[in-house]
């Protein structure tokens, strides 16, 4: 299936390669204050950045979503990923984000976020997004709420409480900022 390119006011969206992964590996998942609250999965900074790289070319590959690299428009700059990922368990499409810590309390994450959440709705037309936070990841819950996500139900999540979210299409409000969502064609 095509792989998508999304842009936003300030960030480009481009499905991940290998050449990111060291990008990947540096700026997000050897941050503690970045993996603080995300699953712990017992893996190395690499091989989680691996896990997260294939799993986003399988789901690119069988259901026409997956993962992105964020790019900063400004200089070019990979400094976080976000994507949308499929619970064969559960049939829920999983939205998940995480940049590096210098560009966090700018409104990139919900920015890029909502474009996510956009693609789902418009280009893939899922019915509906879900999210999974543990409850200390106030910042989280921000971006959530302010996307129009709403509580469903608390549980656990790899061993830890979490709280579930969710939004419908019907929901979600597109808003007026600068979107744009076209095929990847990644140079050969
Ligand atoms: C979760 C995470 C992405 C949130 O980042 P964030 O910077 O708080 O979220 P945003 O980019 O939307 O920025 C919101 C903040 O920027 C401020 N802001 C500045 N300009 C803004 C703008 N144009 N639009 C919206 N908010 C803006 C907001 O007021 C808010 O600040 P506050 O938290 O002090 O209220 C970040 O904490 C992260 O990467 N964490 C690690 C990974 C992680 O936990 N992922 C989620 C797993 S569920």
């Amino acid at each position: 299936m095509a792989k998508y390119i999304l842009e936003t006011e300030r960030c480009i969206l481009r499905p991940p390669t290998l050449e990111d992964l060291d990008d990947w590996v540096k700026k997000l998942f050897a941050d503690p204050d970045v993996t603080r609250y995300v699953p712990n999965r017992h893996l190395t900074p690499r091989e989680d950045a691996e896990r997260a790289f294939n799993e986003s070319e399988i789901m690119w590959t069988n259901y026409g979503y997956g993962g992105w690299a964020i790019i900063d428009k400004d200089d070019g700059q990979i400094f976080g990923r976000c994507g949308l990922t499929y619970h064969e368990d559960t049939g829920d499409v999983e939205l998940g984000y995480g940049l590096a810590r210098t560009y966090w309390g700018k409104g990139i994450a919900t920015e890029v976020a909502r474009a996510c959440v956009r693609f789902g709705f418009e280009v893939v037309k899922l019915p509906q997004i879900t999210a999974v936070v543990v409850p200390e990841n106030i910042a989280s819950w921000g971006v959530l709420e302010r996307l129009g996500f709403v509580f469903k139900k608390e549980g656990i999540y790899h061993d830890q409480n979490v709280v579930y979210y969710a939004i419908r299409r019907k929901q979600f409000q597109y808003g007026d900022s600068f979107y744009d969502a076209r095929p990847f064609a990644p140079k050969t």
